[in-house]
């Protein structure tokens, strides 16, 4: 066993994990980032369409505008403050990427471009703005490559393919990490005064999803597993665009130039579901309006999806229908969009030029994660108690800015802006704190659970368990949800969590790039937050966001304005056999714009 010693440690390499190891390093702490992918094939990367900023390039648009979408578009369940901090603080994060060198696109004299998105509205909800600024649709792959070359001219000490496996709890707080590396089978201590989690999402506990194949919920789970609460797990985001049966994502980019969704009669449908900003609704508004008109007959040719449509003479047509005008030809969308014409020539077989895009909604994004505050500090519960040590931010955090339902772009957003917050915390933290002492055996409930799978003599290999995972999550826990198919689905991720801690079996039992090993170890990760996540979703008994329950259809805020937390009752076995888990419902949502702006109080969200 090795120990390394930093003043902070950075577990994930995408956009948060990088925006925080910068501004930590930047103030002068001694910084490693931890990841069990290459730093540049992070999550980070496939994010398309854009980036929201409230910098008015193309028409009048203000933070205060963004932070209303937001609230809005997150149902009311966002905390306002949060909202308010991601807004303002978009704009000069944007400008400080297009300092550091992101290519983005430009207006024609010269300004970052923006594009239109879901639910991204000018004064208060009136009529769609151009907010998204967007490197073609590559913008995630911009900023995750721009970040990693500052973090290296930062200084910043990278650990590639080391997969973080352990958080290390002593006397309350986070003291680092344990994580395996992968090209050896060595377990690493990494001993820290500050440990961020960034380690994005869990899209993989569905069977359909636009996450890659790495998103497993680790840094969902050890926190978990070592007595952290998460925060709003029923809130779960299915995007509306993914490609037919294959789940990868078609930017919602494509509707912002002009897109239009068509049922199996040619029919624009969402105009039915959304009447002013039609196919440019909330992505949680587009997802269910999809699956009812595949419910009610009018998927294409009889099958589960409708068609994305971005040829020229529709987008024209129904452009001139909207009073806009709009006039594209193939050179625009090319240069527009590039890569998803490339994703669907390449599989799908189609030119998207010339004919409309097969698609359905696809798992896409955790609104819930590690509670923190708005300087990215876990809290630990409904009363703001902070876990010394312990950070996260993007994705697997929950601030909460996104609420019941993120606006596109708002993903990048969060990342920039919490995570710079959080390595500007970070750093003023590590020159005041002592190295926390380490647990005894750092290392020895960890190694146990890797030798209990790596020896297990079961029957049953992962891929069988992950597959049922998958299959059940999709058909009872996603878009629409009630309680006899989550408590069934709850019953069936018991049977599944015993045949994976009494019957697995796996075909590697060797030390190095043992992958069979580190997937089976993952499948643990996802058990626990599908298993949390039907427990969160079975508690919320109203509809609010992306949490739709077809037995209690509407929000009830005078009950469920709060944030649901669950936590793990038993705090030993890593290797967690039933369900112990209690959920607190009592975290105040924070409506503190609502103080001074009555169009911030809670209301019915009209579209
Ligand atoms: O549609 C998209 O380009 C995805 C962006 C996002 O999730 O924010």
């Amino acid at each position: 066993m090795t120990t390394h010693m930093y003043d902070a440690i950075i577990v994930g390499a995408g956009g948060a994990g990088l925006m925080a190891a910068l501004y930590a390093s930047k103030g002068g702490a001694k910084v490693a980032v931890v990841s069990k992918l290459y730093p540049t094939r992070s999550h980070t990367g496939a994010a398309q369409g854009g980036v929201g900023a409230a910098l008015g390039n193309h028409e009048e648009d203000y933070p205060i505008w963004h932070a209303y979408d937001t609230v809005k578009g997150g149902d009311y369940l966002a905390d306002q403050n949060a909202a308010l901090v991601l807004a303002e603080n978009a704009v000069d994060a944007v400008i400080e990427l297009e300092h550091m060198g992101l290519p983005f696109d430009r207006t024609p004299d010269g300004r970052i471009s923006q594009r239109r998105f879901g639910g991204h509205t000018s004064n208060f909800g009136e009529k769609p703005v151009r907010r998204a600024c967007h490197a073609a649709d590559r913008t995630g792959h911009m900023i995750l490559q721009t970040l990693y070359q500052q973090c290296i001219k930062e200084n910043v000490k990278f650990f590639d393919e080391f997969h973080v496996v352990d958080m290390l709890v002593r006397d309350g707080g986070c003291a680092g990490v344990v994580a395996v590396e992968i090209g050896t089978g060595d377990l690493h201590v990494f001993h820290a005064k500050a440990t961020v989690f960034a380690t994005g999402g869990w899209g993989r506990v569905w069977q359909t999803s636009s996450n890659a194949h790495t998103l497993t919920g680790d840094g969902a789970a050890i926190p978990l597993r070592r007595g952290v609460p998460l925060q709003d797990l029923e809130f779960y985001q299915f995007h509306p665009t993914g490609i037919a049966k294959l789940g990868i994502l078609i930017t919602e980019g494509v509707r912002g130039e002009g897109g239009i969704l068509l049922n199996s009669l040619g029919e624009r449908f969402m105009p039915k579901y959304a009447p002013k900003i039609k196919d440019l609704a909330s992505r949680d508004v587009v997802s269910r309006a999809i699956y009812t008109e595949l419910q009610e007959g009018r998927g294409i040719n009889g099958k589960p999806y409708v068609y994305l449509d971005i040829t020229p003479a529709t987008v024209n047509h129904y452009s001139k229908q909207d009073g806009e005008n709009r006039q594209i030809d193939r050179a625009y969308i090319e240069s527009k969009l590039p890569d998803i014409l490339d994703f669907c020539r390449t599989y799908l077989g189609i030119d998207p030029v010339e004919k409309p895009i097969p698609i359905h909604p696809t798992a896409h994004y955790a609104m819930g994660g590690i509670p923190t505050n708005i300087d990215g500090q876990a809290v630990i519960d409904e009363n703001w108690t902070v876990m010394p040590g312990l950070y996260s931010a993007g994705e697997a955090a929950c601030v909460s800015c996104h609420g019941a339902n993120r606006l596109g772009t708002n993903s990048l957003v969060d990342l920039i802006v919490f995570g710079r917050r959080a390595g500007m915390h970070v750093a003023e933290y590590v020159k005041g704190a002592d190295m926390p002492a380490l647990p005894t055996n750092p290392t020895a409930e960890i190694h146990a659970e890797l030798q209990r799978i790596r020896q297990s003599k079961g029957k049953t290999r992962p891929v069988e368990i992950r597959r049922a995972m998958q299959k059940l999550m999709m058909d009872k826990v996603s878009v629409f949800r009630d309680e006899a198919g989550m408590t069934a689905a709850l019953d069936e991720l018991f049977e599944l969590r015993q045949r994976y801690v009494h019957d697995l079996t796996i075909d590697d039992n060797g030390a190095k790039y043992n992958t069979d090993l580190m997937e089976a170890w993952e499948l643990g990760c996802l058990l626990d937050v599908a298993e949390t996540t039907t427990i969160s979703a079975l508690e919320r008994k109203e509809s609010r966001g992306a949490h739709s329950r077809e037995d209690y259809k509407d929000r009830d805020d005078n009950n469920w304005l709060v944030h649901t937390l669950i936590q793990r009752t038993d705090g030993t076995d890593l290797s967690l056999s039933s369900r112990e888990y209690a959920i607190n419902t009592n975290k105040r949502v924070d409506l503190s714009l609502a103080e001074h702006d009555e169009r911030f109080i809670p209301k019915e969200r009209v579209y």
